[in-house]
């Protein structure tokens, strides 16, 4: 019997359920294959994880459906100690429903704790496919399509498939326009957050909306697909004031992300099928807090530094990534 990681943190949600504060990320970043993650999920659940962020277009909530079974008849966890999410891909915008319906399949389960719509555009892309690709049907943001796809995440959350609803990869001048029209608000909100791209503005702004922002590639992705990377891009774990911290703390960089996240308050949800690496980006959050002083020069590490910059759903017409972010 390996070690249990006890006194995970936590958030209470608008709905008032309790929300871990570290997840497993699931996304194998087309490196990583199914079984390898759902290994992972297995150990990780093992160890104390008790979070996972799935997505059906991650390929894979078949395989980790499987693992949760198993660990649910052999008495290792129940599902209400769990809180899965998972998200609606870009292509099942108009059919939602089943699209949940089909998660639940795979992951063997009655309910879903968060479901996300995953992008707010309808603009799809093949997994695995290249940076140039580009599909001739891809659109704007319009806020009609998008209430369209969140009035059928309400609808989710009535029929009691779903027990909360949340967005990934907004903006705030598109929570603006669509938060006034929602009937359920959202519970969460999926975003890219590191010490090289903190997103001030739009953490506090769901702060202040009473929405807990989860931050997705909390370490800065550095396995992520070619399709994902640019010449320019920073790597957090190599930030002078990130490699300072864990010094102070003897730590790995990758820690200091992981803790840095938690303290601010963002829900993480850091990736690895690894055991030493999941094991310890658990158990940081439960020890050695950073200070005062090293969260506000952390704070001076922000670049505004994108790594998911989405240009594969970009319409035509369009030239640059940023318009996806307006
Ligand atoms: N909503 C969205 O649109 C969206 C987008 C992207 C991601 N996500 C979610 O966010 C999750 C995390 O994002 P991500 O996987 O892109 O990035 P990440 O968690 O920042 O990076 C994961 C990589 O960091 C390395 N790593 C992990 N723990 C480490 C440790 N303790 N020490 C050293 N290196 C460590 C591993 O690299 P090696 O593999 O090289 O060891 C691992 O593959 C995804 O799995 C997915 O669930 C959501």
């Amino acid at each position: 019997m390996g070690e249990f990681i006890t006194n995970v943190p936590s958030y209470k949600l608008n709905t008032g359920a309790t929300m871990p504060a570290v997840g497993l990320g699931t996304f194998g970043s087309d490196k990583y294959t199914p079984d390898q993650i759902s290994a992972a999920v297995k150990g990780a659940i093992k160890a104390g994880y008790r979070m996972l962020d799935c997505a059906s277009v991650y390929q894979n909530e078949d395989r980790i459906g499987n693992v949760l079974t198993a660990l649910f008849s052999e008495g290792t966890v129940t599902r209400e100690e769990l809180f899965i999410t998972s998200k609606v891909w870009n292509d099942q915008h108009r059919e939602v429903e089943k699209a949940c319906r089909k998660s639940l399949a795979d992951l063997k389960l009655s309910y879903i704790d968060l479901y996300f719509v995953h992008w707010p555009f309808p603009n799809y892309h093949a997994p695995g496919c290249d940076g140039d690709s580009r599909n001739p049907d891809s659109k704007p943001f319009s806020v009609d399509e998008f209430m369209d796809t969140w009035r059928q995440l309400e609808k989710l959350y009535d029929l009691g498939l779903v027990k909360a609803i949340g967005m990934s990869n907004m903006t705030v001048a598109k929570l603006e326009q669509v938060l006034p029209l929602c009937r359920i608000m959202p519970a969460a909100l999926e975003m890219e957050c590191h010490p090289s791209f903190q997103q001030e503005e739009l953490f506090a702004y769901a702060i202040k909306h009473r929405i807990r922002p989860i931050g997705f590639c909390p370490i800065g992705s550095p396995s992520r697909p070619e399709r994902d990377r640019c010449a320019d891009d920073i790597v957090d774990t190599q930030l002078p004031e990130v490699v300072s911290v864990a010094e102070n703390h003897n730590i790995h960089p990758a820690l200091v992300c992981i803790k840095w996240a938690v303290q601010r308050g963002l829900c993480t949800i850091p990736f690895s099928v690894k055991e030493p690496q999941y094991l310890s980006n658990l158990k940081c959050t439960t020890e050695d807090p950073l200070t005062d002083d090293e969260m506000e020069l952390l704070k001076k590490a922000d670049k505004n530094c994108r790594l998911v910059k989405g240009q594969v759903f970009l319409w035509p017409g369009a030239t640059d990534w940023t318009q996806l972010w307006e």
